[in-house]
């Protein structure tokens, strides 16, 4: 059973500068909700209520987020029935605990501040700026996946080969057409380098021996601890299998991808479909 889930968000999002000089990327609104929140919500709906949010340097808001607020609740119950349960949803959705990375050093290092929260039982790591749209939750497949194997489970995606730079890249050999048994990792491989076009999608289940891993990780790309150097050492002992991410990833931390997501999930929304359809195709009529 995988009772816990870390999302590491102490990141500084410098792929969306400016706009979030001042403000943490995870709460960047997805139209009217942060993505960070549909994060949890992966969660909840893979079964974790126990979350711990990996935070740092600028990131109260996102504790805030997920905290009561009395004021508000307090206008609402009386003007908007609707919006109080929504916000009264938030506060409940989960239990989520916060601890905060003082020095950003990678997300290895990141995942080594869960250590006290998992240091028993393998938990769910959910990449705090990458939102999942799939029928079955994506965490719920890899737990489903854990539960056969016991082994750590890496979420994969393929990607262009023009893509494997900006990746983790798994390789090895298929159990079946969607698990594969792994045999190398690499970190942002050079294109040709690369052992496959499978990237690693910001989901995984790691066992408690991550930790020991991590402690004895050098710092890699970046010069940080990379959470896929770590997964390698523990390839030397143990085995890792990787299963292909079902439904559609969004890399939130990509401007053009956050563009493209807001469009998708507002013509999804029954409020927005109709009248935003018509504008785009006013927009693409007037070329
Ligand atoms: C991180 C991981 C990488 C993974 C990627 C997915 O990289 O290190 O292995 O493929 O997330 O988004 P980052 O995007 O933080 O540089």
């Amino acid at each position: 059973m995988i009772k816990k889930a870390v999302i590491p968000a102490a990141g500084l999002g410098t792929r969306f500068l400016p706009a979030t000089k001042a403000q943490p990327k995870e709460m960047l609104p997805i139209i009217d909700t942060p993505v960070i929140q549909y994060v949890v919500q992966e969660c909840v709906d893979s079964g974790i209520e126990d979350i711990l949010i990996i935070s740092g340097k600028g990131k109260r808001s996102i504790e805030d987020h997920f905290d009561r607020s009395p004021e508000l609740d307090r206008i609402l119950s009386e003007k908007d029935e609707i919006l109080y349960n929504q916000l009264r949803h938030i506060e409940n959705m989960a239990n989520i605990h916060f601890v905060r990375q003082k020095e950003l050093n990678g997300l290895g290092d990141a995942i080594r501040h869960a250590q006290y929260h998992c240091a028993n039982e393998a938990f769910a790591v959910l990449l705090g700026d990458t939102v999942i749209d799939s029928v079955i939750p994506a965490t719920r497949r890899l737990i489903d996946v854990y539960e056969q194997y016991h082994q750590c489970v890496i979420g994969v995606e393929e990607v262009e080969p023009d893509e494997v730079s900006r990746y983790g890249i798994v390789g090895g050999s298929w159990l079946s057409g969607d698990i594969m048994q792994l045999d190398r990792l690499v970190e942002k491989p050079e294109r040709g380098a690369a052992p496959s076009n499978f990237a690693i999608a910001g989901r995984y289940i790691l066992t408690p021996s991550v930790f020991d891993a991590i402690e004895h990780t050098e710092r890699g790309k970046n010069n940080e601890i990379q959470l896929t150097d770590a997964l390698r050492l523990i390839l030397e002992r143990e085995n890792i299998v990787a299963a292909t991410i079902e439904g559609k990833r969004h890399d939130l931390g990509n401007k053009l991808d956050f563009l493209k997501t807001t469009v998708e999930f507002a013509l999804k929304r029954d409020e927005f479909a109709e009248p935003l359809r018509a504008f785009l195709r006013s927009l693409i009529l007037d070329k």
